[in-house]
């Protein structure tokens, strides 16, 4: 099984990353991190190159998790709610998904395969509330046609229970991974 997640906190030990981890700890095979704060990946310009060819004109760390994308089994967006949305550079890093909204919608070509399975793991301090981020994540998957979405996983009062805590969170996470094992 393999397992693509994008990551998108500034804290390498806060609340996204024990979800993280904890999905780590409990699915087997290969993990790849992509780390939207510590990357070195440009946000899309919009300068169109996709509009007709397969690549994207920056050559950068994304070049990699291209392919990483078509291979993958899951896919994971990790984030903090950031004024209800998922954080800044980690949609910076998304936009690079622009090669595909070209390549699915408008050419109608399928360069990623079927059968992909997502997930969202949002951590959120209980301030606003995550619908939109979870919206967005799911339309990112639509764009890298991943589309059958496990419930998401959201420890929403990180101002009061901290991820690590938050049994509901744990569960629900736990019930995911449970139906990821026995679904491989
Ligand atoms: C700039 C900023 C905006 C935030 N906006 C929200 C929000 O809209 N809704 C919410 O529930 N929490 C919000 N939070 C709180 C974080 O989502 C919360 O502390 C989260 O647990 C941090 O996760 P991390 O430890 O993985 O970085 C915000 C925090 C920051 C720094």
């Amino acid at each position: 099984m393999k397992t693509l997640i994008f990551y998108g906190s500034p804290h390498l030990h806060g609340d996204t990353a024990f979800l993280v981890e904890t999905l780590q700890k409990g699915l087997p095979g290969e993990v790849t991190l992509v780390d939207a704060y510590r990357s070195k990946i440009a946000p899309c310009k919009d300068c169109r190159y996709c509009m007709d060819k397969t690549t994207c004109s920056i050559d950068d760390e994304m070049t990699a998790i291209y392919q990483t994308i078509v291979e993958s089994d899951l896919i994971v967006i990790a984030s903090p709610v950031y004024f209800g949305e998922l954080t800044g550079p980690l949609l910076s890093l998304l936009s690079r998904l622009q090669i595909y909204f070209y390549a699915h919608f408008k050419r109608k070509e399928s360069p990623i395969p079927d059968g992909k399975k997502g997930l969202i793991l949002l951590s959120g301090g209980g301030s606003g509330a995550p619908d939109r981020a979870v919206a967005t994540a799911k339309d990112i998957f639509r764009c890298i046609n991943v589309n059958e979405i496990l419930p998401p996983v959201i420890a929403g009062r990180t101002d009061t229970i901290p991820a690590r805590e938050d049994q509901k969170a744990i569960e629900a996470l736990a019930q995911n991974i449970r139906w990821l094992l026995q679904n491989q």
